[in-house]
Formats: structure tokens, sequence, C-alpha cells
């Protein structure tokens, strides 16, 4: 199989820097997501985990370097481009549309496609989430935190991605909240889309996680299995507070 189509990863990166304005804050990022994987990405604030997601579906330009699907260059295309070919992010605090209904927060998520399966999308979304399905009318800013969440999950599910970034989707819930977060990763995993997630919570997303990366100030400093992560002694001190 990896011989037929060259073990292609789905999504990888190569030495890709990224500056605002004169402030580089990406250096060199080497990384890759394979098919059906879940990786995470750790690393302290401002280290620049959201800075790579911004990279990764568009809304910032690298510097230098590649961003590859699949081994095609998409450094030229648009957002709609990147959706379109299978790429979603759940930006960080959740950026749901607050004067929208939850429905149309739903629907927003499908906006590159068109046509009468977004309905059969809807219902498989509303299935995942039952709570959203009794919510449809009412307001995005009215949601709770978890429901937010949980809607800019489904916004994301809706383009139908093959790869799911997801930006610190467990921030600001409480514990059991956060548990149904991973649980919804692992499910989506399960149906087949791959993961790309930066999480605080290391050791949680970890145990989810099949490979991992650390960035620091800007630099990838470690790369692992998630095992060999929650094993190793420099990322017990300064991630895991496990040491
Ligand atoms: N639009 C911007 N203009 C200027 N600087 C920015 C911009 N966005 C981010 N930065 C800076 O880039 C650096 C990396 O930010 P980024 O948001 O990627 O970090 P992060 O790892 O996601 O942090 P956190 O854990 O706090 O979310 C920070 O120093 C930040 O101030
Ligand atoms: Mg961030």
């Amino acid at each position: 199989m990896s011989a037929l189509n060259g073990g292609e990863p789905l999504l990888r990166l190569e030495a890709v820097d990224v500056a605002y304005g004169a402030i580089q804050v990406l250096h060199g990022i080497d990384l890759e997501v394979r098919r059906g994987e879940i990786v995470c990405l750790l690393g302290g604030n401002a280290s620049g985990k959201s800075t790579t997601m911004k990279t990764i579906i568009g809304t910032v330009r690298p510097l230098r370097g590649r961003i590859l699907l699949e081994g095609r260059e998409i450094n030229g295309d648009s957002i709609a481009d990147r959706v379109r070919a299978g790429v979603a992010i759940v930006p960080e605090a959740r950026r749901i549309f607050s004067r929208l209904t939850v429905r149309e927060n739903l629907l927003m998520g499908a906006f590159v496609r068109s046509g009468a399966d977004v309905d059969a999308d809807l219902e498989r979304v509303l299935g995942i989430f039952p709570r959203l399905k009794e919510r449809l009318v009412q307001s995005g800013g009215t949601l709770s935190g978890g429901e937010q969440q949980m809607l800019a999950i489904g916004r994301a599910l809706m383009s139908r991605p093959r790869l799911l970034c997801m930006d610190e989707p467990s921030m600001g819930l409480a514990p059991v909240l956060v548990e149904t977060v991973f649980d919804t990763v692992q499910q989506l995993q399960s149906d087949g889309i791959t993961i790309f997630m930066v999480e605080q919570n290391a050791v949680m997303a970890l145990d989810i996680a099949d490979r991992g990366y650390v960035l620091q100030t800007g630099r990838i400093v470690l790369a692992d299995t998630a095992q060999g992560l929650l094993g190793n002694a420099q990322m017990q001190r300064a991630y895991l507070g496990t040491a």
C-alpha cells in the first residue's frame, strides 16, 4: 500500500518560516501528519501553535517553506481551495458567529459546497451532537461554552474534512466536557478523519494521540510517538507535570 502511494503523508510542512511584520515566529518547521493519525502539537504560550494552524488553513502565509497536501504544494491556494481539498479548522477560542443561529453556523461550514447533500451532512453532525439539534434556532452567542465548542467542531465537519485541525478544543471547558471532546476526537478518528490538534491538556492529548511535536519559541524541539513523549523526562518536567 505505502509502496503504491509512495507513503506520501496527508499533510507535510517543510522548512516553514512565518513572520508577523519584522518578527519571525516560526523557524524551519518540519512536520507531517499521516492518514488516519491523531497528531498533537504541544508547547507553551506564544510558542507558535496557533500560527502553525493558521499557516495550514491559509489565514497566514509563510515567508519560506512548503505546505503539502498529499504531496501537492498548497502554498498558493486560497482558504476556500484548502477547505475544498479536505482541510478544516476548529479555530482557537471557537470563533462561532454569535448572531447567527446554530443552524446557520453549521451551514457556514458547508460554504464551499452546494446542493442536496448538505441536509444529509447536517443530520449526520446533529447525530454526533444531539444537544445542537435541540438548539438549532438559538443564536450561537447564547450557547454555553461546551455547546459552542460542539458547534465549532460541527461546523468544521460540515465541510467533510479529511484533515481536521483543532486549536485547543478543550479550552475553557469543565473536566467532564473535556472528556467529551476527547471522546469525540477519537470517534472522528475511527470515522476515518485525520486529526492535527493543539492542546494544553498535554497528558490527555497524548493519551489519544499517535504522535506529537513540541514547539518552543517557534522551533520544533521534540518529535516522537505519544508513548515516547509521555515517557520523556524533559517533557514530564516542562509540559506534563508528571515528573
Ligand atoms: N497577528 C499577529 N501579529 C503580530 N504578532 C502575532 C500575531 N499573531 C500572533 N503573534 C505573535 O506570534 C507569537 C506566536 O503566537 P501564537 O498565537 O502562534 O502562539 P500559541 O503557541 O498559539 O500561544 P497560546 O498558547 O497562548 O495560544 C506570539 O508571540 C504572538 O504574540
Ligand atoms: Mg494559540
